[in-house]
Parts: structure tokens; C-alpha cells; sequence
């Protein structure tokens, strides 16, 4: 594994970018694994400056991203599919139809699963995927767990989530139970793994995930066993790495 140290969230975001722009330069039909939540979004931003610099062209990737919740649609403001419009897709010439969510929308979670798969495998697998970390070691929607679940597979959210979700919603009734989520044998397939991390907060984590045991109860602790892994983190993230 390769650990980027940087200065604090804008400089993360810099380098990660800087992954991302090196992959897409160098291999302009590439795959890309995406991610939503707020630590990518400056990456993001950063992408989308080059891009308008003239400095990246879209044109030829394909994207497909971690996880949508399940039941949401894409034009509802709390799905990932509206996030990545929002941060990305629609501020650079990436082709609309060579983005791919987990479609929230199908009910039959063994479909929208297998559908999703079969997507990522007729693309040739990810070139990079990114991440970021969830405090409890979760990548994707793969939280702790006595088992490594390896290909997409529909999630219940945990009460906590559902809980700290509910503020976005107008009624309990419509805040997700369920997601889809990519497996971490897909994300263990992609070639080069790219997980970005920042603040104080997940610092203890990132220990625990990259200098702890290798354990389905850490998700993350498994990317120490993929070959091409870069690690890229502010000061406060990596304060605890030995
Ligand atoms: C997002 C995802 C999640 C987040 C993780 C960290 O698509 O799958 O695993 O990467 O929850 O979220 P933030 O960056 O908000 O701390």
C-alpha cells in the first residue's frame, strides 16, 4: 500500500485528483468505481476544474459507482445517483449513459444485483475505484460483519443510519431501509484502489483497517491484501498510523 500524506482536505483532494486525472489521461476509456459521501466531493470539485481548464476529457470513461439506496429515485435529492449528477457528471463530458448507479429503483433486489454485476463485468471489470472510509470501517454499504459478502448484494441499513438519514426526509416512512451495494470481491477485483480519508475522526479507523487484523468485523481491513492500493489522507486521518 501507498500512503499520500497531505496537508489537510484541500490538499487530499489534490492528490486524489491528481490519481484520477493520471488514470483517465493514461487510459482514457477506463472504468472508474465511484463513491459518494462528503469526503470525495473536493476531489470532485478538483476533477471538474481540470476539466473546464481543458486539461481532462471524459468522453471515453465509464463510471459505475459503489452503492443507491434502495426505493429512491434518481431524481430524489438523497439518492446517489442525484449526488454524482450534482458533483460530477453533469459538469464534464462524461457520456450520461456510460454512468452507472445500482438502479434504486428495481424492487427485486436479486435483479438489480445480478443486473449490476453483469454491468461491471461487461465494462472489463474497474480500472480505479475509489473510496472513502466509514467510521466503523464500512466501504460501500459492506458494514461489519462475520463474513466478507463478495458480489453486489442488497444491505439493511442498520437503525443508526436510518435514524441519522431521517432529517433529510419529510416523513420516517420515506427515509431507506435497504441499499445495494457493490460486494468487496468487486472491489477487491478493480486494479488499482484509490480511498481517501480526512479529519481527526477517522483517524482510530484507519489504524484499526490498515495496521489491525485482516477481519470481516473491519470491511476495509481487506484492501491489505490487494496488490495496488494508495492511501490518501490528511495529517489529522493519518495521525494514528504507526
Ligand atoms: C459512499 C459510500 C460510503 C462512504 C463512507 C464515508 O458511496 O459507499 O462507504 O464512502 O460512508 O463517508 P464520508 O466520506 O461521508 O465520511
Amino acid at each position: 500500500m501507498q500512503i499520500i500524506k497531505a496537508k489537510d482536505y484541500d490538499h487530499m483532494s489534490r492528490m486524489a485528483a491528481n490519481v484520477i486525472a493520471a488514470q483517465v489521461i493514461l487510459k482514457p476509456d477506463c472504468v472508474l468505481g465511484l463513491a459518494t459521501g462528503s469526503t470525495p466531493i473536493g476531489t470532485y470539485e478538483e476533477l471538474v476544474r481540470r476539466y473546464n481548464n481543458g486539461d481532462l476529457d471524459f468522453s471515453a470513461v465509464t463510471s459505475v459507482n459503489l452503492d443507491e439506496y434502495k426505493g429512491l429515485s434518481p431524481e430524489n435529492d438523497q439518492s446517489y445517483r442525484y449526488f454524482m449528477n450534482d458533483h460530477l457528471f453533469k459538469h464534464v463530458n462524461i457520456r450520461q449513459d456510460s454512468t452507472y448507479v445500482p438502479n434504486g429503483l428495481e424492487p427485486d433486489s436479486a435483479a438489480a444485483c445480478a443486473a449490476y454485476d453483469e454491468i461491471i463485468r461487461q465494462a472489463g471489470g474497474i480500472d480505479l475505484q475509489l473510496l472513502g472510509l466509514g467510521h466503523n470501517g464500512h466501504i460501500g454499504f459492506n458494514e461489519p460483519s462475520d463474513v466478507f459478502e463478495t458480489d453486489t448484494h442488497c444491505v439493511d441499513l442498520t437503525q443508526s443510519t436510518i435514524d441519522a438519514n431521517a432529517r433529510f426526509f419529510a416523513s420516517m416512512d420515506e427515509v431507506p431501509r435497504q441499499a445495494y451495494t457493490m460486494g468487496i470481491g468487486t472491489i477487491m477485483r478493480a486494479k488499482k484502489i484509490l480511498l481517501v480519508v480526512s479529519g481527526k475522526a477517522k483517524a482510530q479507523i484507519v489504524r484499526d483497517a490498515f495496521f489491525g487484523p485482516c477481519t470481516p468485523q473491519v470491511p476495509a481491513s481487506v484492501l491489505q491484501l490487494h496488490k495496488d492500493v494508495i492511501l490518501v489522507g490528511d495529517e489529522e486521518a493519518l495521525s494514528l498510523i504507526p
